[in-house]
């Protein structure tokens, strides 16, 4: 299949989590799937999409993961055309959404689970209550691995993170937050997502899709959000492709001259 496009002259997008690699988990079936999956991506302006499929450190190494993720790329690769993708086609990023376990920070080979090209890894938080362990092992991952965090969907962890002193616990740590373009649609959701917007953690945009039928960044983005906020999460999205430390990112996300301000009621 090969990728169309149409003529676009508006902002593109970068997607942060998507299960559009076929085969690997619960998302895209097989390769004429995920195929369906990044024309749609296109036709929605993502400019590059990053395939973070389910890793799950208990069930698997990361190396048993890397050869599932490099034989489901071939074969996507194989149903675009031989992998001659057309010019404005999202580009395709690897990565993994990796489950939180206890002691992560240990884990060995993590740093090859990060976005290809990044020190950036997609960590999904644990669903029940939290404890200091996690913000403990976010921080030994920074330090000692080298490997940042952005933490998926994590208007899903609203209540948790309450708990936890709120957004403010995460000031210190050298983490972004990612939140699901999907969640806008919803009023309590979008509440949230725009509380974590409006706050000092950068944050980015991912579809997690699983199939065809999920809005995308742009969408989500353009009836939501400001100019500015578009623009800030494009800029720190590009800035983490572009591997920036930390400290780079959280500078581009507080620049006064792009504004924090409140975001379209
Ligand atoms: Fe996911």
């Amino acid at each position: 299949m090969l990728i169309k496009t149409k003529q676009m002259s508006k902002s593109f997008y970068i997607d942060f989590h998507t299960h559009l690699l076929p085969g690997l988990d619960d998302g895209s079936k097989n390769a004429a799937h995920s195929a369906r999956m990044l024309q749609n991506a296109a036709d929605q302006r993502t400019e590059t999409v990053i395939c973070t499929p389910h890793f799950l450190p208990l069930r698997e190494t990361a190396e048993e993961f890397l050869n599932k993720r490099e034989n489901a790329l071939r074969s996507l690769k194989s149903e675009l055309s031989f992998g001659k993708l057309s010019e404005a086609a999202p580009k395709i990023l690897c990565g993994a959404e990796c489950s939180y376990i206890k002691s992560i920070s240990r884990y060995p080979g993590l740093e090859k689970l990060c976005i290809e090209g990044t020190s950036w890894l997609l960590l999904e938080l644990p669903y029940d209550d939290w404890d200091d362990g996690i913000f403990e092992e976010i921080y030994l991952l920074a330090v000692e691995r080298g490997v940042f965090c952005i933490v998926a969907h994590v208007e899903r962890f609203h209540s948790q993170i309450k708990k936890c002193g709120g957004i403010e616990a995460f000031n210190e740590l050298d983490c972004v937050f990612q939140l699901n373009a999907d969640s806008f649609s919803f009023l309590s959701d979008r509440k949230k997502c725009l509380s974590f917007i409006s706050g000092t953690v950068p944050c980015v945009l991912g579809s997690d899709m699983h199939s065809c039928d999920i809005g995308s960044p742009a969408g989500s983005a353009e009836r939501w959000l400001n100019e500015q906020q578009v623009k800030k999460i494009y800029r720190v999205s590009r800035e983490i492709l572009l591997n920036a430390p930390p400290e780079c990112v959280k500078e581009t996300w507080l620049d006064t001259e792009l504004g924090l301000v409140s975001a379209k009621q």
